[in-house]
């Protein structure tokens, strides 16, 4: 039963691994598609961004598809999406077919961010559910560190290694689809569709069967709530708060400056006068440092809290922030000393805004009102990516690396007062309790 529960959950978070991938497989490239393509900075910034329009569709798109067809199917429908984007963007010659094609491969990406952990979510026995939603975050930084690690095997391969740096995702999206095959649709979609007997025998196999009825009954009831609410029920007074504070977080997550490094380290290592070569190397320890934090943080959030993880994490990601600004301001931008500041940023963000915004994005909200209140958050989550993925080459150029990373340490001091002040502590709680407590409180 628990190798089955597994094996759903490592196929599922497939999607988050492809999620990690398809997002951060950019950055490797951006120094080859500029010439390539013959892009200003601004050019650039919307160019790596095209994916993350896509994102931003999806989280709506994967919402309405996944109820109607079911989240397996959708999920399928967002692997062939990566595969003929991994294609797409590979054999491109001109920059019209290669932002379709990150757009589609972007569509992909927003599914994913959705529906992979709620799938997980749908199917996990409770007691597990928090570890295996975990999962999901784990397996996107798995697929950062894969996309730094498999473009950096391919730089020396010619002209055309950008090509194949893009291309290599098509083959775990070829596996996502196919080994979708393996897994059952989620008992919840299946209630919702009348097809109780099928979601009975999803949960004897997943839950076992003296639990299996009991579960049933519980999905019926909480999908009678669900039935009855609405996006608007988000603004109700009780509600809006608890929104607030999902966007609001979801936003700082990105606009502390995560993916400027995540897409554009190559760029930044260049800025500072180092090769292609060492550049690629350095992303991958960017990436294993991400890992190893992301493990450190499962270890502790449950413990620590999801508050003080966060409250250290930002203390540090802003003094590492203001360190590489003052580097680049005092002109010491020397290779060894602007890694040390990004891996220590990485590893504070890793260890508490990283996993810990996924986490309480999906305790924060009432039962009935999750996936909305959740897809909101997510949805504001990409928005301020792509802003921010956007504007990064240009304040590089114009404002120069001392101010940018200056304005992103103070977004991190924002941040850091933000969460002492206004996030509640949801650690150790059943999402029931959570749900009274808030209700109590608001
Ligand atoms: C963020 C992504 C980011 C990744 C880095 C995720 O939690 O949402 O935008 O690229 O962490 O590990």
């Amino acid at each position: 039963m628990k190798g089955y529960v597994i094996l759903i959950s490592v196929v599922a978070a497939l999607g988050g691994l492809l999620f990690g991938f398809d997002t951060a497989v950019i950055s490797g490239t951006i120094n080859f598609i500029q010439p390539y393509f013959g892009l200003s900075e601004a050019e650039l910034g919307w160019t790596v961004s095209s994916l993350l329009f896509g994102c931003i569709a999806g989280v709506f798109l994967a919402g309405k598809a996944g109820d109607r067809y079911g989240r397996k199917k959708v999920l399928m429908a967002a692997a062939l999406l990566f595969f003929f984007s991994a294609i797409g963007s590979a054999s491109a010659h001109s920059l019209s077919i290669f932002l379709i094609a990150r757009i589609l491969g972007g569509i992909a990406v927003g599914v994913a961010s959705i529906l992979s952990p709620m799938y997980i979510a749908e199917l996990a026995p409770a007691k597990y559910r928090g570890t295996l939603v975990s999962l999901n975050q784990l397996a996107i930084v798995i697929g950062i560190l894969v996309a730094f690690f498999s473009n950096y095997l391919l730089v020396n391969t010619g002209e055309n290694n950008w090509r194949w740096m893009l291309l290599v995702m098509a083959a775990p999206a070829v596996l996502l689809f196919f080994s979708l095959f393996l897994v059952p649709e989620s008992p919840r979609w299946l209630v919702a569709k009348n097809r109780n007997e099928d979601a009975l025998n999803v949960l004897v196999k997943t839950s076992g069967k003296e639990f299996a009825s009991a579960e049933l009954k519980e999905i019926e009831e909480t999908l009678k709530n669900q039935e009855e609410s609405t996006f608007s029920d988000l603004l109700a007074p009780k509600i809006k708060p608890l929104l607030f504070i999902g966007i609001i977080l979801a936003v700082f997550q990105q606009i502390t400056g995560i993916n400027t490094i995540m897409y554009y380290a190559p760029k930044i290592f260049a800025n500072v006068g180092q090769s292609n070569d060492s550049a690629l190397l350095q992303t991958i320890l960017i990436g294993g440092t991400n890992l190893v934090f992301t493990l450190v943080a499962m270890g502790l959030i449950d413990r620590f809290g999801r508050k003080l993880l966060i409250v250290i994490g930002s203390a540090g990601m802003m003094l590492m922030l203001a360190g590489l600004s003052a580097l680049y301001f005092t002109s010491h931008t020397s290779g060894v000393l602007v890694l040390v500041f990004i891996l220590g940023y990485i590893a504070f963000f890793a260890a508490s805004l990283g996993p810990a915004l996924w986490v309480v994005a999906a305790e924060l909200f009432p039962n009935r009102l999750r996936s909305k209140g959740m897809s909101i958050a997510i949805v504001s989550l990409w928005i301020a990516c792509t802003i921010v993925s956007i504007a990064f080459p240009i304040m590089l150029e114009k404002l120069s690396g001392g101010i940018t990373f200056l304005i992103f340490a103070l977004i991190c001091m924002a941040n850091l007062v933000y969460v002492l002040k206004y996030v509640p502590e949801t650690k150790g709680k059943t999402l029931e309790e959570l749900e009274k407590e808030f209700d109590r409180k608001l």
